[in-house]
């Protein structure tokens, strides 16, 4: 199976795509499947991949483009790091230093889908043909479209990580990429004049996924379809969602080696250790009282920010500490540092990307805030229940389908309370929720209980993985009958 994607953990990460790109591959292979990974060689890549190997040059049109040969982390699994300039920058992968989008992505994304189809088609000189192309958010999004024109080949599944990033491109790059005139219909590659790199994947994949259930029947609905839910409305008998599970020996508080005190279900104490160090890295008065309430996140409109900011007023009336992490739009970033030079003693903010912390922030603080408009899946709920943080979600997507509410105080905890969420975006469900999690957290007993119940889920990939399994089946049987061209 070759896997593609745009950012693989460590040697790329701007969100939780890099961790699912490491670990799902991982789980794969533990199950037996041959996964081979492919991915562009970012400057920033080939820095934390080490020493390489050419493995193949590639001739793509009038582009040389060469194949370095590199591992998943600390295993010996296979990853190809496509090399062209068009990668070597630093930095975001799909943004420029000013905050808009490479101008040149579509072709350099287009490269990486017709590196896939090369090696797809044992084309490239490796001596290995996968059996199935796994391809991953619209920067891979082509490969399945480019595939329906072989005569034999692979059969494909794409799996949507985030809808509302489509890889939408003007008309003419159609030509300019020299796809053929065929792909040009509302049925293939055109989104309201436009081209989209997401609809190579959902028109033309045999199978298509998405990163949790919840999701998968939410984009086919107006409010969360982005304009596609008719197309996967269409295609739902090949849609299905996967939860993803996370990698539970990076995110392992046991073992962890960026946080500042190990602890397990049955030893809780020394979370009081990573409070005290989480609350000296952020610059807050150490204390033991009041619950530190965290966000760490991409700082963009779909992780419901604005929400909070709206609910900052109340909140910093409410007997906590609130920290974030994050980067992204700058409206949010100064808005955040506003309410820090209100409230030093209460709100702290980190901007920047910072693998580091975030594990600290996991391990010290009492609760986590993730309160997504929309959440295909989601990973940092699930870091959190693993850490003895009770998360605190919208009950969307991934969100819903990992974290189950307590009730409020007084009533019996059912067995799975793992958290608390709420329905309503609006700033009042926020700061209600938090208003019934700061009334339970004074319950020890009750607060014990439902750290408990997240710390001993099972997060794991193993079922996930097994899920994907059977999803490559149902490709192999579907590869007949869809797309342009088939064999
Ligand atoms: P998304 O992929 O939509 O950003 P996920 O929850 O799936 O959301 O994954 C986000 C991942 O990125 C998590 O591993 C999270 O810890 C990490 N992350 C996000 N922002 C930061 C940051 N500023 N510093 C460190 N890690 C971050
Ligand atoms: C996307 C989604 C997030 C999901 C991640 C990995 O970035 O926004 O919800 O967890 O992909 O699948």
């Amino acid at each position: 199976m070759l896997f593609v994607s745009s950012e693989i953990y460590p040697l790329l990460k701007t969100g939780g795509l890099a961790d699912v790109s490491y670990s799902l591959p991982v789980a794969l292979r533990e199950l037996g499947a041959d996964a081979r990974l492919l991915m562009p060689a970012y400057r920033d890549a080939l820095q934390r991949a080490g020493k390489t190997r050419r493995a193949a040059t590639l001739q793509i049109g009038t582009e040389t483009v060469e194949l370095l040969d590199a591992r998943l982390g600390n295993t010996e699994i296979p990853v190809w790091l496509l090399a062209h300039p068009g990668f070597d920058r630093p930095g975001n992968p799909y943004l420029a230093p000013d905050g808009k989008p490479w101008p040149d992505s579509a072709e350099r994304f287009a490269l990486l889908c017709r590196a896939a189809v090369e090696i797809a088609q044992d084309r490239a000189g490796l001596d290995w043909r996968p059996e199935i192309v796994h391809c991953n958010d619209w920067q891979s999004g082509l490969t399945p479209a480019l595939l329906t024109l072989e005569t034999k080949r692979p059969a494909t599944v794409f799996t949507v990580h985030n809808l509302a990033y489509q890889g939408l491109f003007p008309a003419a790059t159609l030509a300019e990429l020299g796809l053929p005139d065929a792909f040009w219909h509302t049925d293939g590659l055109e989104f309201h004049g436009q081209m989209s790199f997401m609809k190579g994947g959902l028109a033309y994949a045999d199978r298509i996924t998405t990163v949790s259930p919840s999701y998968a029947r939410e984009i086919q609905t107006p409010e969360f379809g982005c304009g596609l839910e008719g197309l996967l409305s269409h295609r739902h008998e090949r849609l299905s969602g996967i939860l993803n599970g996370i990698d539970t020996d990076v995110w392992n508080p046991e073992t962890d080696p960026l946080i500042a005190a190990p602890f397990d279900v049955r030893h809780l104490e020394n979370k009081l250790v990573n409070k005290h160090a989480a609350q000296r890295r952020l610059g807050l008065p150490e204390q033991n009282v009041a619950p530190l309430v965290v966000l760490i996140s991409r700082l963009a409109q779909q992780k419901g920010i604005d929400l909070v900011l709206k609910a900052m007023p109340e909140l910093t009336r409410m007997p906590l500490q609130l920290a974030f992490l994050g980067t992204g739009e700058a409206v949010y970033e100064q808005s955040l540092v506003y309410w820090t030079r209100r409230f030093p003693e209460r709100v702290a903010v980190v901007t920047g990307f910072d693998e580091g912390l975030s594990h600290l922030l996991e391990a010290g603080a009492d609760m986590f805030l993730m309160p997504s408009r929309f959440e295909p899946c989601g990973l940092n709920q699930m870091y959190s229940q693993r850490y003895g943080t009770v998360p605190i979600v919208r009950q969307v997507g991934g969100l819903a389908d990992t974290v189950s509410d307590a009730p409020p105080q007084g009533a019996e905890l059912p067995v799975e309370a793992s958290g608390f969420s709420f329905r309503e975006a609006t700033p009042e469900a926020l700061t209600a929720t938090v208003r019934r999690a700061l009334a339970l957290y004074e319950n020890h007993d009750a607060w014990r209980v439902i750290q408990g119940i997240g710390m001993t889920k099972d997060f794991t990939w193993t079922r996930s993985a097994r899920q994907y399994l059977e999803v490559y089946r149902q490709a192999k049987e579907d590869r007949n009958g869809v797309g342009i061209t088939s064999d």
